[in-house]
């Protein structure tokens, strides 16, 4: 039976780089309460003035991707961009990708999911392939989320960084495996973590990221191990099958508490906090870039991809590299 499989990755990050100093200098904190806390210590931020949004990221992610796979643009029959901070509601980024790619042919629109919103896609995708509508997908996950972010707010501001991520799948016959899908959303507590849209009616509008930490933490520590145990059930798998944990990139101690609840070795949790912050739904990506260009993964290995965020939204996603 046919299935699908990642065949490349790409990142694109901006240049600029806001240290955990840098913040010192807008609001009350420290370095090390933030190390503390989070785990971060440096992030990436975009310069508009020099070209880098959530579309020109997104397009370099998915070129990058395509790269590595070793396919052209005009081969490509869907891309899906995740992202929660596009530059414009139409069109949308992955249609402007498209056009900025040269990918001729595909379909393209948006998803959002906030920080699920890769997995999301990833697994839409997967949807469309595996009914046969479609023989490939570029899934990629961008966000500029520091114009979103309150930078007096000392509570959200340390945590954002901005980036983006792709991945380039394809239907394949053999080798590639998915073995099961887990999502789950809980719009009743969607209020814990919000950003209004822009609304000219109201005549002081909050347009910041605006979070309630400590439920979110909650939320975190207890859906993602719940959510990677159901998928692992669905899989008929232990964690000692798994090779590698790719998880959305929130917190040090969100991951250090999921590998304690699913008792898993650190080892087999990558991150890349320390230097890219929060980047939402291009933190799975981006990490599954930096991963496949270290050697990190081998084909054959079996990997858990799972991703948690506003909404509010889970999942996780059992495949084989
Ligand atoms: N610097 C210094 N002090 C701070 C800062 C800061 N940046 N932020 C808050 N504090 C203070 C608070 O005011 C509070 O002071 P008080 O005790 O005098 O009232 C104290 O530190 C403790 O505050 P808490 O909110 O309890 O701090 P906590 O340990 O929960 O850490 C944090 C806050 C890091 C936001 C944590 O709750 C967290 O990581 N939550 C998860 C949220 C998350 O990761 N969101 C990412 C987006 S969502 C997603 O990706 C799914």
């Amino acid at each position: 039976m046919s299935t699908i499989q990642i065949l490349g990755t790409g990142s694109a990050l901006p240049e600029q780089i806001r240290t955990n100093g840098d913040i010192e200098k807008l609001v009350d904190t420290s370095d090390a309460w933030i190390q503390e806390r989070t785990g971060i210590k440096d992030r990436r931020i975009a310069d508009g003035a020099a070209g880098e949004s959530v579309a020109s990221l997104a397009a370099k992610a998915a070129a990058r991707a395509l790269e590595n796979a070793g396919k052209h643009p005009e081969e490509v029959d869907l891309i899906l961009v995740a992202t929660c901070s596009p530059e414009y509601l139409l069109p949308c980024c992955a249609c402007q990708v498209q056009a900025e790619i040269g990918a001729k042919k595909a379909v393209a629109f948006d998803l959002n999911a906030a920080c699920s919103g890769f997995l999301f896609g990833l697994q839409t995708a997967y949807c469309y392939l595996q009914s046969g509508i479609y023989k490939n997908a570029l899934i990629i996950g961008s966000e500029v989320l520091s114009k979103l972010v309150d930078w007096e707010d000392r509570g959200t501001c340390i945590l954002f960084g901005d980036g983006a991520g792709a991945v380039y799948v394809e239907t394949v016959e053999e080798n590639g495996r998915v073995w099961s899908m887990v999502q789950g959303s809980n719009g009743a507590k969607g209020m814990i973590l919000s950003c209004k849209e822009r609304d000219l009616t109201t005549p002081t509008p909050d347009l910041f990221i605006r979070m309630n930490g400590q439920e979110v933490y909650k939320f975190a520590t207890r859906q993602v191990p719940l959510c990677i145990e159901e998928a692992l059930q669905q899989a008929n798998l232990t964690v000692e099958n798994i090779d590698l944990f790719l998880l959305h990139q929130a917190n040090v101690r969100i991951l250090e508490s999921i590998a304690h609840r699913l008792k898993v070795s650190m080892e087999k949790i990558p991150k890349n906090l320390e230097t890219r912050g929060n980047m939402s739904s291009a933190a799975i990506p981006v990490l599954l870039d930096e991963c496949n260009r270290a050697g990190k993964l081998h084909r054959g290995d079996t990997i858990v991809l799972s991703g948690f965020g506003a909404g509010l939204t889970y999942g996780a996603c059992i495949m084989t590299w």
